[in-house]
């Protein structure tokens, strides 16, 4: 009988992130917690796009797209959607062209991950004030449409690269996270957008890390509609890999109290972005890792993480979104300006004798 690592060797996947990525220690942020031991998984360094999580989704999802011979990729997501800058950048690497349907609110300069869309020459529809999942899955099936009627061989993929297929990047992160733990319990904390991510680490997790407990901290969405998606992609994801799933309906863990609404930057997000730049030199983004380390600290101050087992903070990326932010949005910046040619301190020196003054 094969094993759980072979069947999902035999999965075709396209090479896209540098793998593994690092595990790192943070032990001024766990103390600041009251933890045992804390550590990041450091998947914003995956590379492509300057890093995240959609990396490993993508060398899934873009095995078809190379399969069936598409020369065009369409998909969807907000205004600083990582998965849409991933998914151009990834494109770009492998010869396709590029189509993004965005949403959100107006904006006056393409700024953050924008900016990088613009630079892969990435050509954008921007739907105004309007960021829901089925205006956005409408426009990219209508231009979706409009390319076919043109010749173009175009593929569209979802919003967040959240497939069945995509979510095995994440099977997969959990046995490359295996070996780095060593044996024993261990407590994984991460963001919760479209769900793919949790659902590869969820059934991962069963596979590869059977002492793990996966702690998912929505992004958007409520816990209920969580859990319903990530078990309908578990179920896909299991499906591929032609094995009925392990994870019981009732064994997601998904907290939903720490977005208020999605794409805005939280008081509580602020404060743990603050905290992990201040005290590991570890930068978050205010749209996904600041929510979900905020959701971290909130678990680790009520009690609701066993300080006694070692946490891992998932690092999904996302860091261009920091450059979409002004720096009051993080506290008052402490700049003392120096002039260029600053007058000389203490009294103006005196005349010399003779001299004229005028
Ligand atoms: C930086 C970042 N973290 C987390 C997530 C959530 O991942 P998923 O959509 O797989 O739930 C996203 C999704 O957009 C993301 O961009």
């Amino acid at each position: 009988m094969k094993s759980a690592g072979e069947i999902l060797d035999a999965v075709r996947r396209v090479p896209l992130a540098d793998l593994p990525t690092p595990l790192q220690e943070a032990p001024r942020l766990a103390t600041h917690l009251g933890l045992s031991k804390l550590f990041v998984k450091r998947d914003d360094a995956t590379g492509l796009a300057m890093g995240g999580n959609k990396a490993r989704k993508l060398e899934y999802d873009f095995a078809p797209i190379l399969e069936q011979g598409c020369d065009v990729v369409v998909t969807v997501g907000g205004a600083q959607s990582n998965h849409a800058v991933m998914t151009a950048a990834a494109a770009r690497k492998l010869g396709l062209d590029v189509k993004l349907v965005l949403g959100g609110p107006d904006f006056a300069r393409p700024r953050g991950n924008l900016l990088l869309d613009v630079l892969y020459g990435a050509e954008l529809r921007y739907l105004v004030d309007d960021d829901d999942n089925d205006s956005l899955a409408a426009a990219m099936n209508g231009w979706v449409g409009e390319l076919r009627a043109e010749g173009r061989r175009p593929y569209a993929l979802p919003i967040g690269g959240s497939t069945g297929a995509g979510a095995l990047g994440y099977v997969r992160a959990m046995r490359e996270l295996a070996p780095q733990l060593g044996p024993g319990p261990v407590q994984v904390v991460v963001a919760v957008g479209s769900c793919g991510t949790f659902a590869g680490l969820n059934l991962g997790a069963r596979l590869f890390l059977p002492g793990a407990r996966i702690i998912g901290i929505s992004v958007s969405r409520t816990a209920r509609r969580i859990v319903q998606r990530t078990a309908e992609l578990i179920a896909e994801s299991a499906g591929l890999l032609g094995i009925d799933s392990p994870v019981p309906a009732g064994a997601l863990e998904c907290h939903d109290g720490f977005h208020e609404e999605y794409g805005v930057a939280t008081e509580s997000g602020t404060e743990a972005i603050l905290a992990c730049a201040r005290l590991e030199g570890l930068l978050l983004d205010p749209i996904y890792t600041g929510k979900s380390m905020a959701g971290l600290f909130a678990l680790a101050r009520g009690g609701g993480l066993d300080a006694g087992v070692p946490v891992v903070f998932l690092h999904t990326g996302g860091l261009p979104i920091l450059f979409a932010f002004d720096a009051e949005t993080f506290g008052p910046a402490r700049v003392t300006r120096v002039p260029l040619r600053a007058p000389p301190s203490g009294p103006a020196p005196l005349a010399a004798p003779g001299s004229s003054r005028r």
